[in-house]
């Protein structure tokens, strides 16, 4: 089982007010560290854990997660270390989007429908960027060097993990005196359908409606990044990875390599590791099957 972390909300410095969540941070052994908790029942603590070791078997950068409690033993969520302690700042995509274009619509309330937020346009900042510091580097493949290489690495994750979250303030970079490098990947919680009902899991799982399988449901996954400024809704997290890939296709060639590597029991060995009370053996079973899913759609190509 992986570890649990307790976290005694008595300790909480400072509620974060960015996000969805009901998050705080606090201080251990002088680390800061950030409590997400998981109160809603829709699995984000599982998805965001899994994520987390799916970016290691990859040489992914990453934030870390550990499944968390807080004292009263009864409120699930997940802890990190803070990406950026000082004197480092954590400094948003929305941000950096503004800084390239004052005209990028930063306040607009839904993240997920930000237009301007392309392709394109992200991966002309991360031309900007170096590449996130060597600390978060130690096992990206060869041939994976710039920020512009490291991301086409999250593209491929959000693909496989069917991550609908990378929008403007799910990446960002790490501001330290002059210098900007693309931040570690965070934030992976609303991935791996999560909050599926274990109903509908199961049925997608058995049907005998072709319609229904996990195959038409992996291909609906959309990402937050659009294709153009025109385009009415944003990419599906596969022709993401399709348009980055195109454009760095050394690196994408180096990630796919890594995702090459990873076979099912690999997979399982990982889920097997989540309390059954977080992840039910039908929510393990589908989970799989979409992993693999988007794995084979990744390396052939093929829809
Ligand atoms: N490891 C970290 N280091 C530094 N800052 C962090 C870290 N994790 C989260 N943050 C900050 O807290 C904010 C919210 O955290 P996060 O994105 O993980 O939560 P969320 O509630 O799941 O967000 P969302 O609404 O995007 O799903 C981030 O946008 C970032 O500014
Ligand atoms: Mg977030």
């Amino acid at each position: 089982m992986f570890d649990i972390v307790s976290v005694d909300s008595r300790n909480a410095e400072a509620l974060e007010p960015l996000g969805t969540k009901r998050k705080f941070w606090y201080l251990d052994s002088n680390r800061q560290m950030l409590f997400k908790a998981e109160e809603r029942g829709t699995g984000e603590d599982w998805a965001e854990k899994i994520a987390c070791e799916l970016c290691d078997l990859i040489g992914l950068p990453h934030v870390h997660y550990e499944l968390a409690y807080d004292e009263t033993g009864e409120k699930p969520g997940v802890v990190c270390e803070s990406c950026a302690p000082p004197p480092t700042s954590l400094i948003l995509g929305n941000q950096l989007m503004l800084d390239r274009d004052p005209d990028y619509p930063v306040e607009q309330a839904n993240r997920y429908r930000v237009r301007e937020h392309t392709v394109e346009a992200v991966m002309e900042i991360m031309c900007e960027l170096g590449p996130p510091p060597v600390l978060w580097m130690k096992g990206t493949p060869d041939g994976v060097s710039s920020a512009l290489d490291v991301f086409t690495g999250y593209v491929m994750l959000d693909a496989w993990i069917a991550n609908q979250d990378r929008h403007h303030e799910n990446w960002g970079a790490l501001r330290d005196g002059d210098r900007l490098a693309l931040a570690p990947t965070f934030d992976h919680g609303a991935s791996m359908a999560r909050n599926l009902s274990d109903e509908e899991r199961h049925e997608r799982l058995t049907t005998k409606d072709r319609n229904r399988h996990v195959g038409p449901f992996a291909r609906r996954a959309r990402s937050a990044l659009y294709g153009t400024v025109a385009a009415t809704k944003p990419l599906t997290t596969v022709d993401a990875w399709r348009v980055v890939a195109k454009l760095t296709p050394e690196a994408a060639h180096a990630w796919l390599d890594r995702l090459a590597a990873i076979d099912g029991a690999t997979i399982e060995a990982l889920l097997v590791q989540v309390p059954p009370s977080r992840m039910s053996q039908v929510c393990r079973d589908f989970t799989r099957s979409l992993l693999e899913e988007n794995q084979r759609r990744l390396l052939t190509e093929e829809d």
